[in-house]
């Protein structure tokens, strides 16, 4: 299969990888119960605990994010019991699925897609329902290009029996998140978003309060089983991804020689002008206030009458240029450019370039260059 290197990913996950990550994903496989690996893969999870910024266990998964968030859910729930779920998107949708799936009862509470949710609601339903053993949101909607107030979210659930199950997926190494600061008990996020690495690795963080759950719930995962992965702290009950822990040890070395602090003031940075760019061609956000829109990935509407597809197409095949549709119901209706990882300004700037000129092909009227020229007065401004 040809594979075209110099396609430039602006998809909201995965991103793209730096030749230095690639090149130690190419290192010879040591063995995986060995002292050396062994070392290796625990100083990796004690890296990661700086990026979620927790004193919490944390513990690296084989699998997708979507591991990490099935762990949080089939380790602390048994059938029966409640989940509140709050759902504005996409992934906050998949959270039900997998509640559900382990025999919990999901209990909805939805908001419209690219509105922000209310956490006044958030409180009623907790007050409402005593028996509420865990609360499931996304921080970072990658569905709607929304990020939700996790912070004051934590503030409410800190102060109830329930765990704070939070998906951190496409934000985490990218954008804040203080899981300890925040309350949040179990945090799940994936490898192939902002921290920058292939797909394949997942992290979650168990909060003490979560232990003394998941103690007592006999984890209905087979694979997944949090007790087992303490109890082999030094590696992982399974045989571990070996080449994806190198991997992950580079980009965690490229993020620490950035620092956290000037990373994610880069993807807050870069997600401004993205805005200014969007909005400088006379095209409209889709978050309903810039306040609550993402760091990681901007959402936009398509213009009416304009066919995304089509626009999408041209950007990739005259401009290598890769940016992705809207998902379930926002088919057709939003595009989405991802902004994560080790993307730098003038990925930024190309991308709005050709999404200028793929405009004008497909018909809407614009004059090239307003939206790179916004991003460019915006780009290293507040
Ligand atoms: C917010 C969010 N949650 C969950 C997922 C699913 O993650 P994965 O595909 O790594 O399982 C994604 C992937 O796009 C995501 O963006």
């Amino acid at each position: 299969m040809e594979t075209n290197e110099r396609l430039l990913l602006m998809i909201p996950g995965p991103t793209i990888v730096d030749p230095k990550v690639l090149r130690a994903m190419s290192k010879p496989i040591m063995p995986h119960r060995g002292k050396e690996f062994s070392e290796m893969f625990l100083e990796q999870a004690e890296r990661m605990k700086q990026v979620f910024r927790t004193k919490n266990d944390l513990f690296l998964l084989a699998g997708s994010g979507t591991a990490a968030m099935d762990a949080a859910v089939s380790n602390t729930i048994k059938p029966g019991e409640k989940v509140l779920c709050i759902v504005s998107g996409k992934f906050s949708e998949r959270f039900t699925e997998i509640v559900k799936c382990y025999g919990g009862e999901a209990l909805e509470l939805n908001f419209e897609w690219g509105k922000e949710i209310d956490v006044n609601k958030v409180k009623e339903a907790l007050d409402e329902n005593n028996d509420i053993k865990a609360i499931t949101v996304v921080h970072n909607e990658t569905s709607t290009g929304v990020k939700n107030p996790i912070k004051e979210i934590g503030k409410i659930v800190k102060e109830t029996n329930a765990l704070l199950i939070v998906d951190t997926i496409s934000s985490l190494g990218g954008d804040n998140i203080n899981v300890d600061e925040w309350n949040i008990d179990l945090c799940a996020t994936g490898s192939q978003k902002c921290l920058a690495i292939p797909p394949g690795i997942a992290a979650i963080s168990i909060s003490e309060k979560a232990w003394n759950v998941i103690e007592k719930t006999n984890g209905y995962s087979y694979y997944l089983n949090l007790k087992k992965y303490k109890k082999h702290k030094h590696h992982a009950p399974y045989t571990q991804p070996v080449s994806m822990v190198y991997g992950l040890k580079v980009a965690l070395d490229m993020i620490f020689e950035e620092g956290l602090e000037n990373r994610i003031e880069r993807h807050r940075k870069l997600a401004k002008a993205t805005r200014e760019g969007v909005k400088g061609m006379g095209l409209k956000l889709f978050p309903e206030k810039e306040e609550i829109c993402s760091n990681t990935v901007t959402s936009l509407r398509v213009p009416k009458g304009m066919n995304d597809k089509k626009i999408r197409e041209i950007m990739k095949d005259k401009y290598n240029i890769v940016i992705a549709g809207g998902q379930a119901h926002l088919k057709g209706k939003i595009m989405r450019i991802g902004h994560m990882g080790n993307v730098s300004k003038r990925d930024i700037l190309c991308t709005l370039a050709a999404l200028e000129l793929a405009l004008k092909e497909v018909g809407f009227k614009i004059e090239l260059g307003n939206g790179v020229r916004k991003a460019q007065e915006t780009m290293d401004g507040e």
